[in-house]
């Protein structure tokens, strides 16, 4: 079995004419248009999906507001996707379209579905550093990015109150890896199919909720492109641009129309599984840098990261 990694978000939401907006602006390419929904996708052949809220189609809301309704992983062959289909089918409804799409939903309630994805490789363009002492780049200037163009969907996130029920879910019954554990906060999760250090997070919340889907780009310089051009077109960023500590990940999260966030993220963490998942403190795990200051970090955190011990405890004894 191996899932390759997000194949689509799909989104209900109550403005399809704002949200269309906000995907064009953010980088992402319109594939198709019409007074029901819009579609749109990234290089790898990914795809975020737009129906409008009350769109009989769609899963019903598995939490409160605008947000994604469904996520489909993508599966690397059919018979990936029927072996996941039988073994779900077991305990659960399992559905299937007529392409051979198969829908369900996590143990904690989320819509998921399964389709073949023939994911694209990206042709990558090696970001050359210069540093004092370590020149690589002679006579030679940097990549210039007129426009952020997002090549990967890189990790979805949810709030959940159980978060142990929601990782036993994706570890036991589709393969992921645990990549660490951020004390109290949430877990971060790899598909076996892929090497970014998460295609998923929960994080621990009162109740089940949407929280955001991240996209990946070249490098910093492709990154702050896009949000200078999400700011000018006026869409907001509480935080502005940062590094996580966990995973290393450069992040830029935007407010969504669509409901939670959007985030640029560039130069992630990728692991294999040689890696030895940690166990972190959340402030301290969360920021490296940060472009504005939240109040947490009125004060440095201390250095808080150890290996975690095997197997590895559950969420909620940590
Ligand atoms: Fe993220």
């Amino acid at each position: 079995m191996s899932v390759l990694g997000v194949e689509s978000v799909v989104y209900g939401v109550d403005d399809l004419a704002a949200t269309t907006r906000f995907y064009e602006d953010f980088g992402l390419r319109l594939v198709s248009r019409d007074e029901t929904g819009a579609e749109f996708d990234l290089p790898e052949g990914s795809r975020i999906v737009l129906r409008a809220a009350g769109d009989p189609a769609l899963p019903p809301p598995f939490a409160e507001g605008p947000g994604a309704r469904e996520i489909v992983w993508g599966v690397d062959s059919a018979a990936s996707r029927d072996a996941i289909a039988s073994d779900l089918g077991a305990d659960r409804n399992v559905t299937r379209d007529a392409d051979g799409t198969v829908h369900t939903h996590d143990d904690v309630g989320i819509p998921i579905g399964f389709r073949v994805f023939a994911r694209k490789s990206i042709p990558g363009e090696a970001t050359v550093e210069n540093a004092p002492g370590d020149v690589k780049r002679w006579n030679a200037h940097r990549r210039w990015y007129p426009r952020a163009q997002p090549k990967i969907i890189h990790h979805t996130v949810f709030g959940v109150s159980d978060v142990d029920a929601a990782v036993a879910f994706y570890v036991e019954r589709l393969g992921f890896r645990i990549s660490d554990i951020s004390r109290g906060l949430g877990v971060f999760l790899r598909a076996d199919g892929r090497n970014d250090h998460h295609n998923l997070f929960f994080l621990k919340s009162p109740r089940l909720a949407w929280h955001h889907v991240s996209f990946g780009v070249d490098n910093i310089d492709e990154l702050m492109t896009g949000a200078d051009h999400m700011q000018r077109k006026g869409w907001s960023s509480d935080i502005g641009i940062g590094r996580h500590r966990i995973s290393s990940t450069i992040f830029y999260y935007i407010r969504n129309p669509a409901g939670g966030a959007a985030e640029y993220s560039a130069d992630t963490d990728y692991l294999t599984d040689e890696w030895q998942p940690r166990l972190w403190n959340p402030i301290f795990g969360n920021f490296h840098w940060v472009g504005t200051l939240p109040p947490v970090l009125a004060r440095e955190p201390e250095w808080d990261v150890r290996l975690l011990e095997q197997p590895i405890p559950k969420f909620s004894t940590l």
